[in-house]
């Protein structure tokens, strides 16, 4: 799904206004959540072009990305190569990791659990691979936001719109996959879909939280000692 033109135009999303907006506002609530020692191991699962690897690395962090898509995997490699930054990139199923336990101080997976139908078995595998006490964040898109429904309007309009493959969830099913351990849970991307290009900015997205759903949620779980 994410192959040849799909893979090679992803990254031109993060160019336009609005992507480049998406990106910092759920980059900003991912990292808010999590808390990493220097030098932390962690998995990127479901990393596509290295967006979120390439950022865990730039801060110093040791980082295996995975991802399904080998077309996506190789222009991650190529933007690591360019960075000079050492980033270990392997194709592998969430739902199946090829990986030790207990091996990684976190796991994180953004914008990936919307392709896996049944979120609870993967974030078994992520919390498998994590070592006791460490932390796993999985960031999805909002069923019950304007975004949510967007998206899937869209999917049924366009047979090559990679969200034909999406089953999308909201945050109640998201933290469902192990309320035991969650730790917190995030709601971000307030500003619509629909808005003009000149409201995305954090100025609008601060004021929209007020009364708007988040088009993104993240959840932060810690693996039990
Ligand atoms: C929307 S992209 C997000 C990529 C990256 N995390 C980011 O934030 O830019 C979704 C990625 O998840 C990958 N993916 C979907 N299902 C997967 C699975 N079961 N195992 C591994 N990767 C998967 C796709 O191949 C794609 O590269």
């Amino acid at each position: 799904m994410f192959t040849g033109n799909t893979a090679r135009n992803y990254d031109s999303w993060y160019e336009t206004k609005q992507g480049r907006f998406i990106d910092l506002v759920e980059t900003e609530a991912a990292f808010d959540l999590v808390t990493l020692s220097p030098g932390a191991r962690i998995l990127d699962a479901g990393c596509g072009t290295g967006n979120f690897s390439i950022k865990l690395a730039e801060h110093g962090y040791l980082v295996t990305g995975i991802d399904l898509s080998s077309d996506m995997l190789n222009i991650a490699r190529k933007k690591c190569m360019a960075k000079g930054l050492k980033v270990d990139l392997e194709t592998m199923n969430i739902e199946h990791l090829l990986l030790p336990d207990n091996y990684f101080d976190a796991a994180f997976s953004m914008a990936a659990f919307e392709f896996i139908a049944d979120p609870e078995p993967a974030y078994r595998e992520l919390s498998r691979v994590v070592k006791p006490g460490g932390q796993i964040l999985i960031g999805t898109i909002n069923r019950d936001s304007l975004w949510g429904k967007t998206y899937m309007e869209e999917a049924s309009k366009n047979p090559d719109s990679v969200f034909k493959h999406a089953y999308f969830k909201n945050l109640e099913e998201l933290a469902d996959v192990d309320r035991i351990n969650l730790r917190a849970s995030r709601q971000c991307l307030y500003v619509p879909p629909q808005a003009p290009e000149e409201y995305f900015d954090l100025e609008h997205e601060t004021r929209l939280a007020a009364d708007h759903t988040g088009g993104f949620i993240i959840c932060l779980w810690q693996k039990p000692y």
